[in-house]
């Protein structure tokens, strides 16, 4: 069956889904019938001759869509997805949400009153590794689960800061926008621990507790540990940095009694005590399309993003992230390319994800 779609933000992280809807397209799956952004398209995009409006609300009411795909700035979510909903489209909304518990709620509660879907872009839940982890775990395969520890080595130059006004801010204009290192960047590897233990809801938390750095002169955090422990009684870590001077790909580790996983989700590879799985993965909208279709379950229902809006909440009204001091960092280039590093957070961030410890728990010298 062909759906039809709009897609709210169609530059920036919106391109990735104008090459999938390409792509749908040709296979019949969707067929797209309006985009909105607030800036025009450029002249030879793919889609160029589509309807195109600066206005959601008079897209939809002009299209009547079957899903709406939102793709814009956190801080523009709720008001963006409630349009969705009560123009009665079913909605693909990017992660992280919203950028507050109370948007996470209204807009939960506006599609279950609504009677639609709510698909959140965490696309490594569609990773075939994580769901043979996930059924592996539940079957014993890795005996009792010691902990699970999350590390992320990513480096940022300045151009990713100035790119938008509300890179690195926890508001903008008085309303929360929550782009830290745990909650937009790494959102994935916080919501994948979480979703591997099975604790996706509000309540599944018993405990949190984060020690929240930056590097730059930002609002948020950029380099950051969060620890937490889940009604299961598993303690869950992640720790990650964006001030790396060798960057990696983002590593779950999974500590069984009797066995070890490494899930590298953004490659949809899993390790299992040493022997590499490759797998592929669904998309989010794939995923979407098949829930209306035949009732397949959405692989991120904005209804399971409850313990994951509970560490963001956490996180964006904490105290402010501290300063690391010069004499830890080091510096290379200059303007926009411009870098800092931590030498050594490499280490840090392994070393907090195989013994389930914080930054100050490893002596990290930049940290304590
Ligand atoms: N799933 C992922 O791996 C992934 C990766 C990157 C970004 N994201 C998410 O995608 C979303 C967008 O991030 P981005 O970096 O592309 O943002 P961005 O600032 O580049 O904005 C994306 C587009 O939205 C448009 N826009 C802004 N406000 C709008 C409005 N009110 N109505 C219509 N269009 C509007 C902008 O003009 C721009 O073209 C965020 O939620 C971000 O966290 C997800």
């Amino acid at each position: 069956m062909t759906r039809t779609v709009v897609l709210a933000g169609a530059s920036g992280y919106g391109a990735t889904y104008l090459r999938e809807i390409e792509e749908l397209e040709a296979r019949g799956l969707v067929r797209l019938v309006g985009l909105c952004d607030l800036r025009p398209l450029d002249a030879d995009a793919r889609f160029a001759g589509r309807p195109f409006d600066t206005r959601l609300d008079r897209l939809l009411a002009a299209t009547r869509p079957d899903v709406a795909i939102v793709a814009t700035p956190i801080h523009t979510h709720l008001p963006l997805s409630r349009q969705v909903l009560e123009a009665g489209c079913h909605l693909l909304l990017e992660k992280p949400p919203a950028p507050s518990a109370a948007e996470w709620r209204t807009i939960r509660t506006l599609a279950r009153d609504n009677a639609l879907s709510c698909q959140v872009g965490f696309q490594s839940l569609g990773s075939g590794a994580r769901t043979r982890l996930a059924e592996l775990i539940a079957a014993g395969g890795l005996g009792e689960i010691r902990g699970i520890g999350c590390y992320g080595a990513w480096s940022r130059d300045t151009s990713y800061y100035q790119r938008a006004v509300w890179a690195g801010r926890r508001e903008l204009d008085g309303v929360p926008v929550a782009d830290g290192a745990l909650t937009n960047p790494f959102a994935h590897a916080v919501a994948t621990a979480l979703a591997l233990d099975g604790s996706t809801g509000w309540n599944d938390i018993t405990a949190l507790e984060t020690e929240l750095l930056r590097v730059r002169d930002i609002q948020v955090d950029d380099t950051s540990c969060l620890r937490l422990r889940t009604r299961n009684d598993t303690v869950i870590t992640v720790a990650v940095t964006l001030a790396a001077r060798t960057p990696e790909e983002p590593v779950v580790v999974v500590h069984g009694s009797r066995g070890r996983a490494e899930l590298h989700y953004t490659r949809d590879l899993l390790v299992l005590d040493g022997r590499p799985e490759q797998y592929g993965r669904t998309s989010p909208l794939v995923n979407l399309l098949a829930h209306l279709d035949d009732g397949t379950a959405l692989q991120s229902d904005i209804d399971a993003c409850g313990a994951f809006t509970r560490v963001l909440e956490h996180v964006n009204t904490s105290p402010a992230p501290r300063l690391i001091d010069e004499r830890w960092l080091t510096r290379e280039g200059e303007g926009p390319s411009a870098r800092v590093h931590i030498p050594g957070v490499e280490q840090a961030v392994r070393a907090s994800a195989e013994n389930l410890a914080t930054f100050a728990e490893l002596a990290a010298p930049w940290a304590v």
